[in-house]
C-alpha cells in the first residue's frame, strides 16, 4: 500500500505544532499501525530528519502506552489499541491523519507523545488496598460473590490508555476513574478504603483539570477494553454514599 500521512509535529511542550505531510510506500496490510509508523521513521532517519515521537511499550494491547488519534478517532477505526490496529483497516491511496490525545490534562510532550501522569496521580490518591491479602494459596480464604468478582475483573481490564479522555468532548476522565474505583470498591479487600477512595480519587481527578461528564458516551465507545458507561453511574452512587457517610 501507498499512503499519505498527515502527522502532528511539535518540537516540545512550548513550541507551536502543525500537521506535516509524508508519503509512505510498501506498507503491508498485515503490518500494525505502529509498524507502519516505524517504516516512516526509518525513512526519516535515512533522510537525516527527526523521526516522529510516539508512545508504545508492549505492542500487545496490554500496557496502554500507545495513544494516537487516527482520522479523528482515539485508537483509530477499530475498537482496539493503536498497537493492535492493523493496516488492513485502510486502503491503498488513503490519507491518514495522526494526532496526539487532545485534552488539557494531557499536555503534549513531543509530536504524538502526551504526558499522562495525571492518571498516575489519580491512582496514587486511592487506587490501592491496605488489607493484607496473603499469598496466592490463600486467595480463596475470603469468599467473593461471583457477580462481584466478575464486576471487579471487568473494571480491572482498564489499561489506563486515556482513550476515554481523548474521545470525550469534555476531556473527562470519569470512565477511567470509575473503572479504578469500582474494581476495588466491590471487593471485600477494598472495603476499608471504600469511602476515602472514591472521595479522594474524584477530588484528584477534578484537581488535574479533567472535564465533567455529560454522558455523551464517547468514552465507552472508544475504550479498547469495553469498560461500560454504567461504570460512571456506579462511581457516582459510591461518591454520594461516601459523602453521606463521611459528612453525615
Ligand atoms: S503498546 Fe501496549 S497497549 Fe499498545
Amino acid at each position: 500500500m501507498k499512503l499519505t500521512l498527515r502527522v502532528w509535529r511539535q518540537r516540545d511542550a512550548d513550541a507551536p505544532g502543525a500537521m506535516s505531510t509524508y508519503d509512505v510506500d510498501g506498507i503491508s496490510a498485515d503490518m500494525s499501525f505502529l509498524e507502519m509508523l516505524d517504516t516512516l521513521n526509518e525513512a526519516l532517519i535515512l533522510r537525516g530528519e527527526d523521526p516522529v515521537a510516539f508512545d508504545h511499550d508492549c505492542r500487545e494491547g496490554i500496557c496502554g502506552a500507545c495513544s494516537l488519534v487516527i482520522n479523528g478517532d482515539a485508537h483509530g477505526p477499530e475498537r482496539t489499541t493503536t498497537c493492535q490496529l492493523h493496516m488492513r483497516s485502510f486502503r491503498d491511496g488513503d490519507t491518514i491523519d495522526v494526532e496526539p490525545w487532545r485534552a488539557a490534562a494531557f499536555p503534549v510532550v513531543k509530536d504524538l507523545v502526551v504526558d499522562r501522569s495525571a492518571f498516575d496521580r489519580v491512582i496514587q490518591s486511592g487506587g490501592y488496598i491496605s488489607a493484607p491479602t496473603g499469598s496466592a494459596p490463600e486467595a480463596h480464604a475470603t469468599p467473593v460473590p461471583k457477580a462481584d468478582a466478575d464486576s471487579a475483573f471487568e473494571h480491572a481490564e482498564c489499561i489506563g490508555c486515556g482513550a476515554c479522555v481523548a474521545a470525550c468532548p469534555n476531556g473527562s476522565a470519569m470512565l477511567f476513574t470509575s473503572a479504578k474505583i469500582n474494581h476495588l470498591n466491590v471487593l471485600p479487600q477494598g472495603s476499608p478504603e471504600r469511602e476515602t477512595r472514591v472521595l479522594d480519587m474524584v477530588a484528584q481527578m477534578d484537581a488535574e483539570g479533567f472535564g465533567g461528564c455529560t454522558l455523551t458516551g464517547e468514552c465507552a465507545t472508544a475504550c479498547p477494553k469495553g469498560i461500560p458507561l454504567p461504570s460512571i453511574t456506579a462511581m457516582n452512587r459510591e461518591w454520594l454514599r461516601a459523602r453521606r457517610k463521611v459528612k453525615g
